[in-house]
């Protein structure tokens, strides 16, 4: 299976049918929780957290059932199905479209999203060592190959660069919170208080312990139902690496040279320009 053209961009795993339901027939519930990401930014970290959240810290749901069915992504193919199951429990989804393709009937929803980005260079990295176990992806000859196709936008899902100012128009609106990758690196607790309070939901220290527990990197490396293991072979190649990969922050560092980490600090002060938001790494 090959990435599928959709307006510009390129979509792995899903169909210009799927594409067109996400964007124009999903009906959003106000209820509805979204976790938004450009790819590698902690999508998966934040589906264990909202599932943890939501069942108060007990694991058997995150130990029972694979990620993908507890918070599904809306772009993927077969999401019109799976979402008729989804009845009796609140409904959490992941997306990676850039916000133009973003389901239209959330606009005057009072559904949440939290966008979660992650220092670019490190997204950049995690990208790319993961586009050599994804098979959907073109595996990357080399680092620096893929790193111009990264500040060019020549990507699935398009521009990292484009995708956190599309998302970040709607900053300081009640229904959208951003988070980063970092944060929760720093701060777990309170990123997880922050959360709960965000989507409505308490949940006593016990509680969140048990969540901190369930959401470290070691416990989902474990967990086949979050470390993507059941995925077949045909769609992901986990001898050539694996998803869960170092889980850190400041990996680029083992990656980029002088050169090319000074080029990607011009990119980024001339895209992100005119953003009117601080961002957190514009100084590293
Ligand atoms: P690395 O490749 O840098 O290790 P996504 O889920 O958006 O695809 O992002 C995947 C990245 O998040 C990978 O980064 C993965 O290891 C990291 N990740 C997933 N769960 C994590 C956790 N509990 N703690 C820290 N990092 C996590």
């Amino acid at each position: 299976m090959e990435c599928v053209e959709y307006k510009g961009y390129r979509f792995p795993a899903t169909t210009v049918k799927d594409l067109e339901f996400a964007e124009n027939e999903l009906q959003v519930l106000d209820d509805d929780v979204f976790n938004v990401t450009y790819p590698k930014s902690g999508t998966t970290w934040m589906i264990e957290i909202l599932s943890l959240i939501h069942s108060n810290g007990d694991p058997t749901w995150s130990q029972e059932v694979p990620n993908w069915d507890r918070v599904p992504w809306i772009e993927v193919q077969g999401t019109e199905e799976k979402l008729k199951k989804i009845q009796d429990r609140r409904r959490y989804f992941s997306s990676h479209l850039p916000r133009q393709f973003f389901c239209k009937s959330f606009t005057n929803s009072k559904a949440k999203v939290i966008y979660t980005a992650r220092h670019p260079k490190d997204v950049a990295v995690s990208f790319y060592h993961f586009s050599k176990i994804n098979k959907l992806f073109e595996y990357p000859e080399n680092f620096d190959l893929f790193l111009k196709n990264f500040l060019s936008g020549n990507l699935p899902y398009g521009s990292w660069f484009d995708h956190v100012k599309g998302w970040l128009e709607l900053a300081g609106k009640d229904n959208f919170l951003f988070n980063t990758y970092e944060d929760l690196q720093k701060d777990l607790r309170g990123s997880l208080k922050r959360i709960c309070t965000f989507i409505g939901k308490e949940l006593d220290e016990a509680a969140l312990d048990a969540v901190m527990e369930n959401v470290s990197f070691k416990t989902m490396k474990d967990n086949r139902m979050a470390n993507f293991s059941l995925v077949p072979e045909r769609i992901m190649d986990l001898t050539k690496g694996q998803f869960m990969r170092k889980g850190i922050s400041g990996d680029w560092k083992n990656h980029f040279t002088v050169a090319q980490s000074e080029y990607f600090d011009k990119v980024f002060k001339e895209k992100m320009a005119d953003i009117g938001v601080k961002l957190p790494w514009e100084e590293n």
